[in-house]
């Protein structure tokens, strides 16, 4: 199994861009089986239903999440980024219904002052895994993106319990190291936090709810 973690930013939008040409087809009638916990994390997201609130995906895919959030804060605007156009093209089809609410762009996440505390929620739904080597960068420019009551949320996966699927999911782009949950419980104000067993324990997930500090 050739391990496919990028070094460089560079070879990792590219990366992306091309694994999700032909994934983007599958991709919502697959992912289900092992993406846990987008649901329940959405869950803990601390505003009432009827906020008026900016949510932002980074690395929203085909747009499962925005979806969800859609319908449970109705009088959110929902921004999606992703640097797959084949996946943009997809969350497209599936948010027609939020048409006059929607912003979706075709651009990564980076370090500046583009949004400058706009968004009262930063989601990162399984995304962060396969952001290597600048995770930790993104996750470094959410509190500068948030309002003052702004949480950043995430779901991913956390860490392989058995070598050969750590070696196989390297090959499909994704890290499973265990880092996301101490830097963020370092970097941000826990609201909620959970490390469960994914299938059958082979590997673990984890979901994080933070304000920033
Ligand atoms: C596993 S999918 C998750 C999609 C969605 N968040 C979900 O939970 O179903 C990872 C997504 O992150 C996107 N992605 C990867 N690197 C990115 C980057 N640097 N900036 C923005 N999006 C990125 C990919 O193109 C892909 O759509």
């Amino acid at each position: 199994m050739k391990d496919k973690i990028s070094t460089n930013r560079e070879g990792q939008v590219e990366s992306m861009r091309s694994y999700y040409a032909f994934q983007a087809k599958i991709y919502d009638a697959t992912r289900w089986t092992f993406l846990y916990g987008r649901n329940t994390v959405l869950k803990h997201i601390p505003f009432p239903a009827d906020a008026s609130i900016k949510i932002l995906e980074v690395g929203c895919g085909t747009g499962v999440n925005l979806r969800k959030l859609g319908q449970m804060f109705p009088n959110a605007e929902l921004y999606g980024l992703d640097v797959s156009g084949d996946m943009l093209t997809q969350a497209e089809k599936n948010l027609s219904d939020y048409e006059d609410r929607l912003t979706l762009l075709e651009e990564p996440y980076e370090k500046g002052n583009k949004y400058n505390g706009e968004f009262d929620v930063i989601l990162f739904s399984y995304a962060l895994t396969m952001i290597n080597p600048q995770w930790q960068e993104l996750l470094d420019q959410a509190p500068h993106d948030l309002t003052e009551q702004g949480v950043v949320v995430v779901v991913d996966f956390h860490k392989a319990n058995v070598e050969t699927y750590r070696k196989f999911m390297r090959s499909n782009h994704v890290r499973l190291d265990g880092q996301l949950v101490p830097y963020l419980i370092d970097n941000f104000d826990t609201k909620y936090c959970k490390i469960k067993p994914g299938l059958v324990g082979v590997w673990d997930y984890m979901m994080f709810v933070g304000k920033k500090k």
